[in-house]
């Protein structure tokens, strides 16, 4: 079994005022928290145990958001990063609750979407040797961690934030690993700025010659939502496709169903509180189309 973790903490300083009260990932992409977006992702993998990361004083909204995950089919737990001291400490943080399985993460702020991405994400999951990142090509890759490819698609290097980029491509914020990672985690030192870098974590993989980068192409949409610009943008983009076309995009509730999750007359009774405010009205079709 391969376990998830989402990655919610983090100061979202590039939010200001917007995240000094509130988590960045509770913040609205269009009709539906932004954690409700990696959650999904993580869902569609086929995972079904998962641990939200939060910051201390944001944990109880998050619990009050999402629960223990039964209503969906899942088990949610829940833990804390007291400081934002890096992507790579959440195996830290999470040590016990992976008990030596293979694990995916995902930052909190990561949107994905797109044909084709439930079967990337099962092929991810099925192979249980190694790591496996994924990556896009973009515009500002000084930004991100940056990874650059032999001719034959294999992966040569991979830098933080490099000054000068050796590729247009940045790794995204979904990982898989075998179990592993905790160790290597454990091992890799703070970077400069004092952050237990993911980066490091997947260097140490590409140095074992176990790193797998899969090269999202142009029909896989992956947003980034840390700034004002950023967020709006996801917003209209999760809206345009909500309004052409009867599926939600990261809706839980939708994909615990297409799972097998939960049964039709559990959506139906997910759907029905939330159909004043329009979130659970395609909920309620799609329950009602698989209703005797
Ligand atoms: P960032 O966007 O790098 O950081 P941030 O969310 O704190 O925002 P800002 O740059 O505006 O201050 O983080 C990417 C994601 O990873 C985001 O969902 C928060 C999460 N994160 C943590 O939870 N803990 C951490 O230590 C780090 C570095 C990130």
């Amino acid at each position: 079994m391969t376990k998830g973790i989402v990655l919610a903490g983090g100061t979202g300083s590039r939010l200001h005022p917007l995240t000094q009260a509130a988590s960045k990932q509770l913040l609205p992409v269009y009709d539906k928290p932004m954690v409700y977006y990696p959650l999904s992702v993580l869902m569609l993998a086929g995972l079904r145990e998962i641990l939200i990361i939060t910051t201390p004083v944001d944990r109880p909204a998050f619990e009050r958001l999402l629960r223990d995950g039964s209503q969906w089919g899942m088990k949610l737990s829940f833990a804390t990063q007291d400081e934002p001291n890096g992507i790579a400490q959440a195996f830290l943080i999470g040590e016990e609750f992976l008990d030596g399985h293979n694990c995916v993460l995902i930052l909190g702020d990561n949107l994905f979407y797109g044909g084709g991405l439930g079967k990337l994400l099962t092929e991810a999951v099925s192979s249980q040797h190694g790591a496996h990142v994924f990556a896009k090509e973009v515009h500002d890759p000084e930004r991100y961690g940056v990874v650059a490819f032999d001719e034959d698609g294999r992966a040569t290097s991979i830098e933080e934030k490099p000054t000068a980029p050796q590729s247009t491509w940045a790794v995204t914020g979904l990982y898989f690993y075998d179990s592993r990672v905790v160790d290597i985690a454990g091992s890799i030192t703070p970077s400069d700025r004092g952050e237990l870098e993911i980066t490091a974590v997947n260097k140490a993989y590409l140095d074992a010659g176990d790193l797998h980068v899969v090269q999202m192409g142009r029909g896989l949409a992956w947003l980034d939502t840390g700034t004002f610009g950023s967020l709006v943008e996801a917003s209209e983009f999760v809206r345009v496709l909500e309004t052409r076309q009867r599926l939600k995009v990261g809706s839980p509730e939708e994909v615990a169903f297409q799972q097998g999750f939960i049964s039709a007359a559990e959506l139906r009774d997910l759907a029905i509180p939330l159909v004043k405010s329009g979130y659970g009205e395609g909920l309620l079709e799609l329950a009602e189309r698989h209703l005797p």
